[in-house]
C-alpha cells in the first residue's frame, strides 16, 4: 500500500473514535522542524484534532525536537516534567518526535527516567504517526517507532501552517557534509532532493492560498539536486555499457527523478539545479519574496548569484554560515573554505548584486579555538558588517568528530568570548540600521504589533522589522515606506 493512502487509512480510524480531541505541537528546532510540526498538525487536524495553546486541554501533545545543542535537550526534558501531570490528569496522549529521537542513548533515558511517554517516532518515521497514534489509543502500549535508514520524501502530506503570508517549503532533506561539530547529518541522513515539479507544485498553491514570501530549506540548498544528477550521470554511464555489451554489477537506480515541471501555463522546463528552481519559482505570479536557508560557502557557485541577481523576487538578503573566521578552525570543522575565500565570495556577490546583504550564523569555542582564531572571527564580522548575526556557544554532540577533539575549551572562556562577539555584533547591527534612515523600503505587512493596536508591522527585503501606524488593508501587501528612525532591532516607518 501506498504511503499516503496507509497513511489515509488510519486518519479514517482515529476519526472514528476521536471526540472533539484536541491537540498541541511544540517545536524545538530550526525551520525544517517547524515545517515538519505543520505536518504533524495537518496529520492531526485530518483526523478530527482541533489546536489548542493550553496544554492542559490537549489529548494529544506532541513535542517536535532538536539536538543540535545541548540546551535543546534541557529544554524537553524540563517540558516533560511539566507534561507528566497533564498524562495524570487527563490520560493525554505524549508524543516525541524530531531529530533527537534518532540518538540512541537519548530514547534510552526517555525508557528508562520519563515511562510515562506513549510514542516516541524520528524524522524518516514522521509519516506513519496517525499509525502509532492509533496504536496507542486502542491498545493503550508503548511505541517506538524509529528508522535508521534515511527515509523516503514523502510527497502528499496533509499541511497546516502556522502562517497566511510566509511560508517554508523543504526543498530536501538530509546533509552529507559532515561539518565536525554537527549532529544534523547523523540524524537527517543523507542529502535527498524533492522532484522540481512537487516543489513547483507546492508553491504555486501556496500563491493561489494568497501567500507572498516563500522560503526554500534545505541543510545546503546549492547541493539541490547535486546527489540525483549523479546518480543520473552514473546511471546513464551504465545504460552506455550495458549498450555496450557490457556485463555490470551496478544495480541501476530503482527511481530516477524527473527534472522536467510542467508549468501553470503548459510550458515544460527542466530543472537541475539550485539556480535553476529559484528561476522558476520566480515566475510564479502572486508570490513576492523568495528568501533560502542555508547555502554553504563552499558551494555558492556563479549560477546561484547570477539567479538571485536576475530574480527580482529573491530578496538581496544572503545567509552565509560563517562558522569561524579562522582558516585553522574552519578546517578543524570540516568546513572547506578559508577565511580568504570566505571574503572573497562576499566580495564577489557583493561586485554582482547591488545593494545585497549578508547574516550569518558563527560558533565561538569550538575546540582549540585560541585567542587569535577568536580575533580572525571578529575581523570577519567587521569587513563583512552582517545584517543579522545568529550566535551560538560551541556544545558537544554526542557521536561527532569535535565531541572527540582532546582541546576542549573552557566553559569561561566560551562566554566570555561569546558576549564580546555579541556587543561588537549589536554594535555593528546598530551602525548598520543607520543607512535605512531617510531611505524608502519595500515592506511585506505581517500584521498588528502585539502591544500596540495602532501600530502594525512588516519587513523589509533584508529581513528588518519595520513598525509604522497603518491599517488593516495594508496587512499581506508590499508597500513602500519612509524610514524615520533606527532602534536596535526594529526601525520606525511611515506611510507617504
Ligand atoms: N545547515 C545549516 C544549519 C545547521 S544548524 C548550515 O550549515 O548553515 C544551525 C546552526 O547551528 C549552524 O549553522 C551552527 O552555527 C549551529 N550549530 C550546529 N552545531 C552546533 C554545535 N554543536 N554547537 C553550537 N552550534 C552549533
Ligand atoms: Fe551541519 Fe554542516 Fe550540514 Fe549545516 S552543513 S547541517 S552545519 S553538517
Ligand atoms: Fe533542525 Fe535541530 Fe534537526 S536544527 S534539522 S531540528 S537537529
Amino acid at each position: 500500500m501506498k504511503i499516503i493512502e496507509m497513511q489515509n487509512t488510519y486518519i479514517n480510524k482515529i476519526k472514528q473514535i476521536n471526540k472533539n480531541g484536541k491537540y498541541a505541537v511544540l517545536t524545538m528546532g530550526c525551520q525544517l522542524n517547524e515545517n515538519d510540526s505543520e505536518k504533524i498538525a495537518g496529520m492531526l487536524e485530518a483526523s478530527g484534532y482541533t489546536k489548542t495553546d493550553d496544554l492542559s486541554q490537549a489529548n494529544v501533545i506532541v513535542f517536535n525536537t532538536c539536538c543540535v545543542r545541548e540546551n535543546a535537550e534541557d529544554r524537553l526534558f524540563g517540558k516533560l516534567g511539566e507534561v507528566k501531570k497533564y498524562k495524570e490528569n487527563n490520560g493525554a496522549i505524549i508524543a516525541i518526535g524530531g531529530c533527537m529521537m534518532q540518538e540512541k542513548h537519548i530514547v534510552n533515558k526517555l525508557k528508562q527516567s520519563y515511562p510515562f511517554v506513549d510514542i516516541v517516532f524520528g524524522p524518516h518515521t514522521m509519516q506513519d504517526f496517525p499509525k502509532d497514534l492509533y496504536n496507542s489509543l486502542v491498545e493503550n502500549k508503548k511505541i517506538e517507532d524509529i528508522l535508521d535508514i534515511d527515509g523516503n520524501i514523502i510527497e502528499g502530506m496533509p499541511i497546516v501552517r502556522n502562517d497566511s503570508i510566509k511560508a517554508s517549503v523543504a526543498i530536501m532533506n538530509g546533509c552529507n557534509n559532515f561539518c565536525t561539530y554537527c549532529i544534523v547529518p547523523y540524524v537527517r541522513g543523507r542529502e535527498r532532493s524533492r522532484a522540481p515539479q512537487d516543489i513547483y507544485d507546492e508553491c504555486l498553491d501556496l500563491a493561489k492560498k494568497g501567500y507572498k514570501e516563500i522560503t526554500l530549506l534545505g541543510q545546503n540548498v546549492n547541493s539541490y539536486l547535486v546527489s540525483e544528477m549523479k546518480q543520473l550521470d552514473e546511471n546513464s554511464f551504465e545504460d552506455k555499457k550495458q549498450k555496450d555489451n557490457e556485463t555490470s554489477n551496478v544495480e541501476l537506480n530503482q527511481e530516477i527523478i524527473n527534472l522536467k515541471v510542467k508549468k501553470e501555463n503548459s510550458e515544460e522546463v527542466e530543472v537541475n539545479s539550485f539556480a535553476k528552481l529559484l528561476r522558476l519559482i520566480n515566475t510564479i505570479d502572486g508570490i513576492e519574496r523568495i528568501r533560502f536557508i542555508s547555502p554553504h560557502p563552499k558551494d555558492f557557485t556563479d549560477d546561484v548569484i547570477e539567479a538571485i541577481r536576475d530574480c527580482d523576487k529573491v530578496c538581496n538578503l544572503i545567509h552565509l554560515p560563517l562558522q569561524s573566521g579562522s582558516t585553522n578552525v574552519l578546517k578543524a570543522m570540516n568546513r572547506k573554505y578559508t577565511k580568504e575565500q570566505y571574503l572573497n565570495l562576499v566580495e564577489k556577490i557583493k561586485s554582482k548584486i547591488p545593494n545585497v546583504q549578508f547574516s550569518t550564523d558563527i560558533i565561538v569555542g569550538f575546540p582549540g579555538e585560541t585567542e587569535e582564531d577568536f580575533e580572525d572571527t571578529l575581523d570577519v564580522v567587521k569587513k563583512v558588517r552582517y545584517e543579522q548575526i545568529f550566535m551560538f556557544i560551541y556544545s558537544r554532540r554526542v557521536g561527532t568528530v569535535a565531541d572527540k577533539m582532546e582541546n576542549q575549551i573552557d566553559e569561561k572562556i566560551k562566554h566570555e568570548r561569546f558576549n564580546r562577539l555579541k556587543s561588537l555584533a549589536e554594535k555593528i547591527i546598530e551602525e548598520g540600521n543607520k543607512k535605512y534612515v531617510g531611505t524608502v523600503q519595500k515592506v511585506l505587512v505581517e500584521g498588528k504589533s502585539k502591544t500596540n493596536d495602532k501600530i502594525y508591522t512588516g519587513r523589509t527585503e533584508t529581513n528588518k522589522v519595520v513598525n509604522f501606524e497603518g491599517n488593516n488593508d495594508l496587512i499581506g501587501k508590499v508597500i513602500p515606506l519612509k524610514i524615520i528612525s533606527e532602534h536596535m532591532w526594529y526601525l520606525k516607518g511611515k506611510l507617504f
